[in-house]
């Protein structure tokens, strides 16, 4: 089946990649040095498959590129450093860090020469005049296009990865190699790091039930486009081998959520109805971001999880944690 690399292994959407190529056959080495502040996890916590098809080297991925080449059929590069709103808001020098790391990437590929590279982007690479109150629309693919003029996207997050896709383009153009992008919206699910404002809403909201009122960040108008993490898998899985050399995919729904309404859904399930407002103190980024999903469909792509089931799933999970733990914001 083949031999995959993936960077970030061990971060949320990592865990849910590397178990999927496992279940498919693949032999993955996941490289991943735990960073504290990202949605890392240990693999002992996560990975029960036979340990003679997953190796774990816990590194930075630039000293894993240092060394002498490997053949893979595969290299998907996760590795990032995400974090929450806050992090990309008050850290952005930190997180800038992404350039270096793309940079290594791309750079190792043209030696190592992998069957293809599968580059996690993100719509945060879509420009922000798009995503405002007065001026928003559905992000699509085409939005970004380095022939022409690229709008700024999202903090250093945002150009990070928009860089990274440049990178990707000229890997593909100079260098006849294969790659693609994805970008993804706000995936979420029931493993997610608790700095993600999905999980961070509904655990909040469990501790706080039967209370009059709760909070959420920003205005809470601010919308988003929530996607199952087991969507976007599956989403990947179908088109990998599809997607031409150098295309990036949205992984998104089509569906803009307010903050305030995904917490009302949330209330509503766990059983009351508490007035939900904004707290201006927090931050908000960009009003409206959400994902066209005409490409998706040309793919025969649907999302099967609703964001109800989604929210149910999550809630589940949630309670049958040990109750410190559940409970912690
Ligand atoms: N979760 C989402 O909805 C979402 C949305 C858009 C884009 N993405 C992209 O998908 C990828 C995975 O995101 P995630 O949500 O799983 O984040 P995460 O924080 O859960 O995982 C990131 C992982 O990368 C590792 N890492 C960071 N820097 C590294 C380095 N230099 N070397 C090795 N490992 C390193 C961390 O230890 C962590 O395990 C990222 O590239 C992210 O930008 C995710």
């Amino acid at each position: 089946m083949g031999r995959a690399l993936v960077t970030g292994g061990c971060g949320f959407v990592g865990r849910h990649l590397v178990r999927r190529l496992l279940a498919e056959g693949l032999d993955v080495v996941c490289v991943d040095a735990l960073v504290a502040g990202t949605g890392a996890l240990h693999p002992d916590l996560w990975q029960r498959l036979p340990r003679s098809r997953f190796a774990f080297l816990q590194e930075d991925c630039r000293a894993f590129f240092a060394r002498p080449p490997e053949q893979f059929d595969y290299v998907f590069h996760l590795a990032a450093l995400v974090g929450g709103r806050v992090t990309l808001e008050t850290q952005s020098l930190d997180v800038a860090e992404d350039l270096a790391v793309d940079a290594a990437l791309w750079q190792w590929a043209t030696r190592a020469r992998p069957g293809a590279v599968i580059f996690f982007s993100s719509s945060a690479a879509y420009p922000v005049s798009l995503q405002t109150l007065e001026n928003h629309r559905l992000l699509s693919e085409e939005m970004i296009n380095f022939d022409a003029a690229v709008g700024v996207p999202d903090l250093s997050y945002g150009w990070a990865k928009l860089t990274g896709e440049y990178l990707m383009k000229l890997y593909v153009e100079r260098y006849g190699r294969r790659a693609i992008a994805y970008r993804p919206f706000s995936g979420y699910g029931e493993d997610q790091d608790a700095a993600y404002p999905f999980p961070a809403i509904c655990r909040r909201l469990l501790a706080e039930k039967g209370a009059a009122e709760v909070f959420v960040w920003g205005s809470g108008r601010q919308r988003r486009d929530f996607i199952h993490i087991s969507d976007c898998i599956e989403f990947i899985w179908r088109t990998k081998e599809l997607l031409p050399d150098g295309a990036s995919l949205n992984l998104s729904t089509g569906t803009a959520t307010s903050f305030i309404e995904l917490a009302e859904t949330i209330s509503r399930q766990i059983g009351w109805q508490p007035a939900v407002v904004g707290r201006s103190s927090h931050p908000e980024g960009v009003f409206y971001r959400c994902g066209d999903t005409a490409m998706q469909r040309s793919y025969g792509l649907t999302p099967q999880v609703s964001l109800e089931a989604g929210i149910a799933r999550t809630l589940e999970h949630l309670r049958g944690l040990p109750a410190a733990y559940a409970l912690a914001i």
